[in-house]
């Protein structure tokens, strides 16, 4: 069976703060677009669990979250783990904040469904993801919607209107786990207005929802990372973006345009910064 896993972005991202179990509790707006890996899976007689991909220093074993994700479907669903192979072909880049992990894991969740004729609900599904990582519910379900708790609470809002998003991800990484550990310490220069991103959205209004996206990740960011993120951001405002912000822990940072012609020059001129850029659309 072939599936597409979509990347997302986060339209907001605000940390409201540490739980006692380790985790942050979020309030974050999330985004599908049309930049996606596609996974093909298929049974095997060998008993093995077995993952291959396009890029060499991925893990092929129990490692990588697609591979877990099938751990966590056979065990929720109460059976014994079976011989599987899952090939993906990655587009979506890697530590980039835009849950391309987290979207496979919820591509093969929602797979083995199918393929095992379960007929569980996408809630359902989403429920076994939970306990793959704090992005995969989001990944399962897809679309517009608000992601609050550890990122697993989540509710629909009305679809971003249609628009073209360029992105680029610097050649550098970033850790998640290390940023979420520092940004207890950092003093929040700023928080995103989820709400009215939210009557913005409500509303049908794209340059509303633009010009209020933010993302306090931004902040912890070590210094030239924050301001090679800088530079990427008001670069597509100067090319007419109507907002930019940055997705997830970052590194990549987007902006948003309602001109399909604007996007493409934005996406030429962001060659100078390297990394991998792409224009692409929203997805509902
Ligand atoms: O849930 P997931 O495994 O994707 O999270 C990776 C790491 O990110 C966690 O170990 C934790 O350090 C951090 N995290 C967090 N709060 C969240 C989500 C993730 O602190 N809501």
């Amino acid at each position: 069976m072939e599936v597409q896993a979509r990347a997302k972005l986060n339209l907001t991202l605000d940390v409201l703060g540490r739980r006692p179990d380790g985790y942050h509790d979020m309030r974050m707006i999330m985004q599908s677009i049309e930049l996606a890996d596609i996974l093909s899976l298929s049974y095997n007689d060998t008993g093995e669990l077995r993952v291959r991909t396009n890029l060499h220093f991925l893990p092929n074993n129990e490692k990588n979250l697609a591979a877990q994700a099938a751990l966590r479907w056979w065990e929720a669903r109460g059976e014994s783990p079976r011989g599987l192979d899952i090939a993906i072909e990655k587009r979506i880049p890697v530590c980039a904040g835009m849950a391309g992990g987290s979207s496979d894991a919820a591509a093969v969740l929602r797979a083995m469904n199918r393929m095992e004729e379960a007929g569980l609900s996408p809630e359902a599904v989403a429920e076994i993801g939970e306990r793959v990582g704090s992005d995969v519910p989001y990944c399962v379900i897809g679309g517009t919607a608000l992601a609050e708790g550890r990122g697993e609470v989540l509710t629909a809002l009305p679809p971003l209107p249609r628009c073209w998003v360029v992105l680029c991800k610097p050649e550098f990484s970033i850790s998640t786990p290390a940023l979420f550990a520092k940004i207890d310490s950092v003093r929040l220069r700023c928080r995103p207005d989820t709400q009215g991103v939210i009557a913005a959205l409500e509303a049908g209004d794209l340059a509303g929802v633009a010009r209020r996206m933010y993302n306090v990740f931004e902040d912890a960011l070590p210094d030239r990372q924050r301001a090679r993120v800088n530079d990427i951001k008001n670069t597509l405002i100067q090319c007419g973006a109507l907002g930019a912000s940055m997705s997830g822990t970052g590194p990549t940072a987007f902006g948003l345009f309602d001109d399909e012609a604007l996007a493409q020059e934005a996406q030429e001129r962001l060659t100078e910064f390297g990394g991998e850029i792409f224009c692409v659309q929203t997805q509902q």
